[in-house]
């Protein structure tokens, strides 16, 4: 584990082929997931992609809330505005809950994010049946290290899912 005093955490959901996004939207809209992710984030800053920006009606409360853009013109409402990474993390570092900075997504963020991870965490939706057209990078446990996993949980529509956390083996 990283030891600088910012631990930077993607949290996502995804299924078992890496799977997370399809055309713009979530592929699952589970109410758990939404709870466990509104109280892991809260607090801190939040940094996103443009693309997930625009898929949500408005700036998560209670977090500072970043997005990530190529485009020197655009605004988001309560939200502040980055054109890098780099800079999306300078101006994280700055904001109230520092000490860990949930990148939140998308695809695009996530692959760029990957190598700066000190976490994950993720709910794992298994067997899910749906059309699929964004992905989070292989999660390798060569690499990370599984630190919780919790009972599995099904939908009232009959999807399974658990909640797992892990952490990147420094080698
Ligand atoms: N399952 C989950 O947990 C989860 C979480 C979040 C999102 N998602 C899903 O993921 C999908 C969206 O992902 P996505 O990959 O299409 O888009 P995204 O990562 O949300 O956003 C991509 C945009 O970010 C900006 N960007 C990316 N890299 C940049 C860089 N280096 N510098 C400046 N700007 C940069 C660009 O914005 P401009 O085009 O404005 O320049 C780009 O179009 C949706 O389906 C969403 O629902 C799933």
């Amino acid at each position: 584990m990283n030891k600088s005093k910012h631990q930077i955490c993607a949290i996502v959901a995804m299924g078992d082929n890496f799977e997370i996004g399809f055309n713009g939207d979530l592929i699952w809209h589970i109410k758990e997931d939404l709870k466990r992710f509104k109280s892991l984030t809260m607090g801190h800053p939040i940094i996103m992609g443009r693309k997930t920006r625009e898929s949500l009606p408005k700036a998560l409360p209670g977090r500072t809330n970043i997005v990530i853009t190529r485009n020197p013109n655009y605004t988001a409402p309560d939200s502040l505005i980055a054109h890098s990474l780099e800079e999306a993390i300078e101006i994280a570092k700055k904001a109230e809950g520092s000490d860990k900075i949930f990148i939140i997504g998308g695809g695009q963020i996530y692959e760029e994010a990957f190598p700066l991870l000190d976490s994950l965490e993720i709910t794992h939706v298994y067997d899910s049946p749906y059309d699929v057209d964004t992905f989070f990078p292989e999660v390798t446990m060569d690499d990370w290290e599984l630190t919780a996993k919790t009972d599995m949980f099904e939908t009232p529509d009959g999807l399974r899912y658990d909640f797992e956390s892990f952490s990147r083996i420094i080698k």
